[in-house]
């Protein structure tokens, strides 16, 4: 598979055509940002380490029947993928209080939510990737409804079948961030699924695993990313 141009360039990873219309390459960067690209470093190892982690999740979801856009590992930064048309949305599942719901409604961290709850966000760095609800993605385009249905359903699907995994591991996935898009009229997972978009922490000592650790300067950011991934039994020489 020939790489040709980059298509797009995001915070942490770059986009390329390739001679098929169809697949892409996905490069995972070691850069490493958060507050919508106003904290950037480059961390050691970390393009590789998300790399490998997200073809393991991407994987362990095709096998529990979330049709994902991940084909395979092309090198240690590079993944070949299928060409999606993205909606410009995330989905977010939350099954425990943290991060930007917390200050949105005031409640403490580390609250259980039962049943989880579930967000949109509209991807948009310049306005802070603000919420918004099923009619703006409607009133403005951004996805059709059946879509946002199948979203929203393919979204709890990978709670169901990632909770538990993390939990084999002895962790917690407190919350997590989808983005779909559109292949051959049906709605693929893309983007990736790593410890950059996620939360997890240890769950006896509720230790912090994930890009928490980047944002709020505690360190051991990619150490931490590869001791959940050997939790996982992922191995990344
Ligand atoms: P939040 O608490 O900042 O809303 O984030 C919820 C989860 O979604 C958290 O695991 C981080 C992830 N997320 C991203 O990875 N990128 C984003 O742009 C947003 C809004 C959330
Ligand atoms: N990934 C987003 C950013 O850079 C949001 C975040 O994770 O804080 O900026």
């Amino acid at each position: 598979m020939e790489k040709r141009e980059e298509l797009y360039k995001g915070k942490a990873k770059s986009v390329y055509s390739t001679d098929d219309p169809k697949s892409l390459i996905l490069v995972f960067r070691n850069d490493t940002s958060a507050f919508d690209g106003k904290k950037v470093e480059q961390l050691d190892r970390k393009g590789m380490v998300n790399n490998k982690f997200n073809a393991f999740i991407m994987q362990k979801l095709e096998e529990a029947g979330v049709e994902t856009h991940f084909n395979k590992l092309l090198n240690d930064q590079e993944a070949l993928v299928k060409c999606l048309k993205m909606m410009p949305l995330e989905c977010v599942v939350r099954n425990v209080s943290a991060g930007s719901i917390c200050r949105r409604l005031g409640v403490e961290e580390g609250l259980d939510l039962n049943p989880p709850t579930f967000e949109f966000f509209l991807k948009n760095d310049a306005l802070g990737d603000p919420m918004v609800n099923e009619y703006h993605i409607q009133s403005f385009g951004w996805a059709e409804k059946e879509h946002v249905l199948k979203m929203k359903e393919l979204t709890f699907k990978v709670n169901d079948v990632l909770k538990q995994l993390f939990l084999d591991g002895g962790m917690l996935l407190v919350d997590y961030k989808l983005e779909f898009g559109i292949y051959d009229g049906r709605v693929v997972l893309g983007d990736e699924f790593t410890p950059d978009g996620c939360r997890l922490w240890d769950v006896e000592t509720r230790k912090k695993l994930d890009k928490d650790r980047f944002r709020q300067g505690l360190g051991d950011v990619v150490e931490s990313y590869e001791e959940v991934g050997l939790r996982l039994g992922i191995k990344f020489d």
